[in-house]
């Protein structure tokens, strides 16, 4: 009778405790998903756009000029579908860009605002950036995620971006793929998505910029991979580094085809 017994309790044991966090990882999920259907047709990230568009069309700098002149990819001003096409090769900067680093250009080149200051305060609270942003990326609602990999230079941007997802490095050894490159994984409530999936990152990239209601303030794609780098112990990455580029590259590519859906909400 004892000998039946004490198997029959280990495994109780045993199940018990790997079952305990998904199960309550499973409610946290819920109520976020209860949150953002409450407020699904009124994300405040809405406000955001609003200003993004009003800033876009804005004459601004010493040029006193709008951003309406500034190419996105698909030409002098368009901004329909243009989210969905970046990162990309840019021939009069001889760069890959994503969509901030362009508009520091677009700043500094059509406004004549001073790189340093296109670049000061990306992701404070009610920034510029983030509003433009916004505006940019819920122009391409709807359209499928197709970053352009015909240029040499995006090539490259995509094998350095897939390099830096694999490299292990600072005080904890950590990559990108230690948290992101298996299912299911999960840091406290956090479910992590494994980006080398191709749902899991289309789901994930087709949602930023989001608003984040844990931060109450939208967020970009370079603020995410800040916080990413950051989580991971590594040096603080510089704002539109070539490095957040070619990684942003790298997580467009992987979830090529997955519909936009952005700005989003998030926890
Ligand atoms: C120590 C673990 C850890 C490492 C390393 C890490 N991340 Fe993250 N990542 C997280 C956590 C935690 C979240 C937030 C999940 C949440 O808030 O729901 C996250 C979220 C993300 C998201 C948004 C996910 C979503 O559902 O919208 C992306 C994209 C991302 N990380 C990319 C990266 C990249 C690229 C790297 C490498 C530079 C990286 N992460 C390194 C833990 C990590």
């Amino acid at each position: 009778m004892v000998l039946k017994l004490i198997p029959a309790a280990a495994l109780a044991f045993a199940f018990t405790l790997p079952l305990a966090a998904p199960v309550m990882a499973q409610s946290a999920t819920d109520e976020i998903a209860k949150y953002r259907q409450m407020l699904a047709d009124d994300n405040p990230a809405d406000l955001s756009e609003d200003k993004g568009a009003e800033l876009w069309r804005t004459a601004l700098g010493p040029n006193k000029v709008s951003l309406e002149k500034c190419d996105l990819g698909l030409g002098a001003g368009v901004v329909n579908g243009a989210y969905v096409k970046l990162p990309r090769y840019f021939a009069d900067t001889n760069k890959v860009q994503d969509l901030e680093s362009r508009l520091v250009t677009c700043m500094v080149s059509l406004q004549g605002i001073a790189e340093a200051d296109a670049k000061k305060n990306p992701f404070g609270a009610n920034s510029n950036m983030q509003a433009l942003v916004a505006y940019i990326a819920a122009q391409s609602k709807g359209q499928k995620i197709a970053p352009p990999m015909s240029h040499p230079k995006e090539k490259e941007a995509y094998a350095i971006g897939k390099q830096i997802f694999f490299y292990r490095a600072g005080a904890h050894d950590f990559a990108c793929v230690t948290c992101h490159g298996a299912p299911d994984q999960r840091i406290r409530l956090q479910s992590l998505p494994n980006l080398l999936d191709a749902k899991d990152a289309q789901a994930t990239y087709a949602t930023w910029p989001a608003y984040r209601v844990s931060q109450g303030e939208v967020r970009t794609m370079q603020h995410r991979l800040y916080d990413c780098f950051r989580q991971q112990r590594f040096p603080e990455v510089q704002y539109t580094s070539e490095a957040v580029t070619a990684l942003t590259m790298y997580l467009a590519k992987n979830a090529e085809g997955g519909t936009f859906a952005a700005p989003a909400m998030k926890r």
